[in-house]
């Protein structure tokens, strides 16, 4: 039934129905998978046509979950932040190499925090980091130091509203940024734009205005021999790179591809 309902709304609507019912059902996947005949109990066939009809509806299922997994650890969701990307995860990849072959480096900032995904990933794997996660909107800073309770990183994190960097006075070995970066034109026919916040995918009229105030803040608060990793939309590599060297000169800046080839993170290493 719910494989039926969900299949106009979802790409993978057997995946979908499963993890609805492991969430009412209190459940493993692989128990639902071993267990086809189960019979609901009390209020819970309630519950599922209720969550069955709100992803009907065209709510996102990570909403509809109350969470969604990102790096191997659960996150807490609401529709006030974004749903984390597996693309996302090339920029963790490449912050824990950078932090495990500088543990002399342990001051980093993750600028547009959302959940928390980045910050809290890094917090957990590298214990003796110390990590500020800076937010424009408070709801999703609220969200974000729930994650980081939830992971035990609390005490490694600190939590700032703030247009980019702009209150903080401070050196930082790192910086991560997932930023807004789509036109606002195209997110008139995205699907995305209906269920996720505007405020974390409207990247101005050409995808680049908030990355651009960026770079211009980025010298005062880089630290010598410091990293940017900034993630960036597949056709964005070439004027990003303009926009970092007219506003950081003295830096190397590389571009990396995630697993489907395209252009996904920038890193940009400051010059001693
Ligand atoms: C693309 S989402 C990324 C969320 C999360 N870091 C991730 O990777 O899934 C962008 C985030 O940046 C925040 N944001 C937008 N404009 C901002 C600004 N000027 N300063 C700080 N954060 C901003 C949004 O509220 C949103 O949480």
């Amino acid at each position: 039934m719910g494989r039926r309902t969900l299949k106009p709304t979802s790409d993978t609507p057997d995946l979908d129905t499963q993890l609805l019912l492991s969430e009412v059902l209190g459940q493993t996947r692989t128990w639902i998978l071993t267990h086809p005949d189960v019979e609901f109990e009390g209020t819970q066939s309630q519950t599922f046509l209720r969550d069955l009809a709100r992803c009907e509806a065209g709510e996102a299922l990570p909403y509809v979950l109350g969470w969604w997994e990102f790096y191997g650890r659960r996150f807490q969701l609401t529709p006030e932040v974004l749903i984390p990307r597996p693309e996302t995860e090339l920029l963790i990849e490449e912050a824990l190499l950078f932090l495990r072959t500088h543990p002399d480096r342990r001051m980093a900032v993750d600028i547009g925090t959302g959940c928390g995904c980045i910050a809290v990933n890094l917090a957990a794997e590298i214990p003796d980091l110390n990590i500020v996660a800076t937010d424009i909107e408070v709801g999703a800073l609220r969200i974000a130091r729930n994650n980081a309770c939830d992971h035990h990183v609390f005490s490694q994190m600190w939590f700032v509203q703030a247009d980019l960097l702009s209150p903080l006075k401070a050196s930082f070995d790192l910086i991560c940024a997932n930023l807004p970066y789509i036109p606002s034109e195209e997110l008139v026919d995205l699907v995305v734009a209906r269920r996720e916040p505007r405020s974390a995918l409207d990247g101005g009229e050409d995808g680049l205005q908030i990355i651009d105030r960026l770079m211009v803040q980025i010298p005062d608060l880089l630290a010598p021999r410091g990293r940017v990793l900034l993630e960036i939309g597949a056709d964005q590599a070439e004027a990003v790179q303009t926009i970092v060297q007219n506003a950081i000169p003295a830096s190397i800046v590389e571009v990396l591809q995630d697993l489907a080839g395209r252009d996904r993170l920038l890193m940009i290493d400051r010059r001693g």
